[in-house]
């Protein structure tokens, strides 16, 4: 095994970059101790852990890693059950659903969130904007009470801890089994009463849908909504907080996308390339698997390093450099990004809010920008980014000439 530092180190979370790279060039695939898991890191094995053509991996790693939180989820689900629950959620996340229902629902919790800083010059997009947009979405689009919204943001913010809990803090982990129970007292009475009222809401949606008689349980939709809070939480916060932190820190980029906005989605697919929410997802091998030139035994777990994988210079030139304009991303404008990059995975979990997080950060870019003309970095500040599992800017303190 190269040497690595420990992924619970404090230097692995400052930058783990330098030991990705030590990874794909001298062990891509490795047994980790620490994480007790195969540890792949370049490329061309995230993607084929992903793709799982041969049916060598599942996601039973799952049980452990989110169920005691969420319950049973669609991650957690394969073959065919998998399909038909996936079936079942899809098309809420795209088509007619994400543009006539909820664009607007985009658009109007946005706003409410920039409304509140404009006027003042100086706001943290990440505690203001960035880490609260994407939760009152997923509450907005499901339908809740406003008044809710902030119980929401707090259960969010027990999820994400209790899933990034490595160290495994008990503190953390009964404020994430508190959450369990306390998110099943308030979702379960409003999901029975929504099968009896049904309206245009995500809610409504999932009680209503149904193929060959196949329909979701409430159980089945409480950890569904659960899963939205990190699945569609957490990685659109940290998404759009670092699209925002690369184009501070590349000012003549910020300058191009303000000025044509139709960079919006290749600045985006860059930071997912460059700098992903997620780092790492786990899954379990059903079989002996030969990968990288090593071998993994059945049974085991294989973590996948998206972040090292995206920075392969196999795949990408010049890969740790941020380019907007960089002309190995696939995209032009067009949104491609099951080949741009491994930030949504591939394959059948590839994930099913892609089109939303992207409605989300086009449409928050472009508020951000036409409310903040002269929008840059507060003296002096350098975003850094924290964590392991998901990574992303913890601060974001920016300055602007006020709204008039
Ligand atoms: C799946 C990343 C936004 C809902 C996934 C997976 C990744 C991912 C890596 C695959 C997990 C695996 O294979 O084990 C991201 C990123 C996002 C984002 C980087 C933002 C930039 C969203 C949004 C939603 C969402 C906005 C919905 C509100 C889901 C769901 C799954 C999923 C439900 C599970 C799909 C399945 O099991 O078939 N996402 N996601 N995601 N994502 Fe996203």
């Amino acid at each position: 095994a190269p040497q690595v530092p420990d992924i619970l180190s404090p230097e692995f979370a400052a930058d783990p970059y330098p030991a990705y790279r030590a990874m794909r060039e001298s062990a891509p695939v490795f047994w980790h101790e620490p994480t007790r898991s195969y540890v792949v890191s370049r490329y061309e094995d995230v993607e084929y852990v992903f793709k799982d053509r041969n049916g060598e991996f599942t996601t039973d790693n799952y049980d452990w890693q989110i169920e005691p939180v969420h319950g049973k989820t669609i991650l957690q689900l394969s073959g065919r059950e998998h399909a038909v629950r996936r079936a079942l959620v899809a098309p809420a996340f795209r088509g007619a659903d994400l543009q006539e229902k909820f664009l607007p629902v985009i658009e109007r919790n946005s706003r409410e969130l920039i409304d509140a800083f404009r006027h003042t010059g100086s706001a943290d997009l990440v505690a203001d904007y960035a880490t609260r947009f994407p939760v009152n979405v997923i509450a907005d689009m499901l339908g809740l009470d406003k008044t809710d919204h902030p119980r929401f943001h707090h259960w969010y913010t027990t999820v994400i801890a209790f899933l990034g809990n490595l160290s495994g803090d008990p503190e953390v982990a009964a404020a994430g089994d508190r959450t369990r129970v306390e998110f099943a007292e308030y979702m379960l009475p409003i999901i029975r009463e929504r099968r009896d009222h049904l309206g245009d809401d995500l809610l409504s949606t999932l009680c209503a849908a149904e193929i060959d008689g196949v329909r979701m349980s409430d159980e089945d939709i409480k950890a569904f909504c659960s899963l939205l809070l990190a699945a569609g939480g957490e990685t659109t916060d940290k998404a759009i907080a670092g699209i925002f932190a690369n184009l501070l820190t590349h000012p003549e980029q910020l300058a191009a996308v303000r000025a044509d906005r139709s960079l919006i989605p290749r600045a985006f697919a860059e930071t997912l390339r460059h700098t992903p929410p997620v780092h790492m997802i786990m899954r379990q091998s059903a079989t002996d698997v030969e990968l990288g030139g090593g071998a993994i035994p059945a049974g085991s777990t294989v973590t996948c390093l998206i972040g090292s994988a995206n920075r392969d210079p196999e795949r990408y030139r010049e890969p740790d450099r941020f380019d907007v304009f960089r002309d190995d991303l696939t995209t032009t404008t067009a949104f491609s990004a099951a080949a741009d990059h491994l930030a949504f995975a591939l394959g059948r979990h590839f994930c099913v809010g892609a089109l939303l997080a992207k409605a989300e950060v086009e449409i928050g870019v472009n508020q951000l920008l036409d409310a903040m003309p002269d929008l840059r970095l507060a003296d002096g500040f350098v975003p850094a980014e924290q964590g392991v599992f998901t990574r992303g800017p913890a601060a974001l303190p920016v300055r602007f000439t006020p709204a008039g």
